[in-house]
């Protein structure tokens, strides 16, 4: 009966697996697409304004990245799905990779690589001042989401990556920021998703 038990109990944690190990690179290939299609329309001179169209196809991919990154946890929870969490790193580097997409275009291509202009917009646009302030965060937390940093350090690295809460409100912040009043509708939609996150990891913390 025992041992019935166990190995019942082991198939399921094998499939949980194997689902996961599944998954991943497609999750991985899928990820990826939102880049492909943006080559592919420079390629193919889809884009009116390239430049314009790049910033905002990784900006957004940026963003959508973190937000899905903070689903982990609640599908985990909700679905229970423990094998989700197994994603959680590849979407977060994901998350940098488009962030550092979107800063190299800005800085090749829309400050034609004037390192001068570049500074001066950072002192003075206060949402490239936010972005940056995002994009270092993100490069902390990149460089920290390897096993040896995990045990290194120890209690500290959640508390470190817990940033990414915080992060992901600045880049919301850094939306909001740039668009027209007209077209407020797009950001407050990640706002909102955000919102209900950010509820879900209170009302979790309230209830332990
Ligand atoms: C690293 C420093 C950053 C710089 C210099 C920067 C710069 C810019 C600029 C110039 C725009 C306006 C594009 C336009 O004219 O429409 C923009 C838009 C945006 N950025 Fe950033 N950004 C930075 C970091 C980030 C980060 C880290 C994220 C999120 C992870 C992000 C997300 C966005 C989003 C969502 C938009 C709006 C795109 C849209 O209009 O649909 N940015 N950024």
């Amino acid at each position: 009966m025992l041992s019935q038990t166990v190995n019942k109990k082991g198939v399921v944690a094998k499939r949980g697996l194997s689902l996961t190990r599944l998954f991943k690179p497609l999750v991985f290939i899928v990820a990826l697409l939102p880049a492909v299609f943006a080559v592919y329309g420079v390629a193919s001179s889809q884009f009116v304004d390239p430049v314009e169209t790049l910033l905002k196809i990784t900006g957004e991919w940026g963003l959508r990245f973190l937000l899905i990154t903070l689903c982990v946890t609640p599908i985990q929870f909700i679905f229970k799905w423990g094998g989700v969490a197994k994603l959680r790193r590849m979407l977060g580097l994901f998350a940098f990779f488009y962030a550092t997409l979107h800063l190299a275009i800005w800085v090749v291509l829309d400050q034609g690589l004037d390192l001068q202009d570049a500074v001066n917009a950072i002192v003075e646009k206060k949402f490239i001042t936010f972005g940056i302030a995002v994009w270092l965060g993100l490069l902390v937390l990149a460089v920290t989401s390897n096993r040896w940093s995990v045990r290194k350090l120890g209690r500290k690295w959640k508390n470190l990556h817990s940033l990414v809460y915080v992060l992901t409100v600045l880049a919301v912040v850094h939306f909001v920021w740039q668009v027209k009043a007209s077209e407020l509708l797009e950001p407050s939609v990640y706002l909102g998703a955000l919102a209900v996150l950010l509820l879900w990891r209170f009302l979790r913390m309230v209830k332990r």
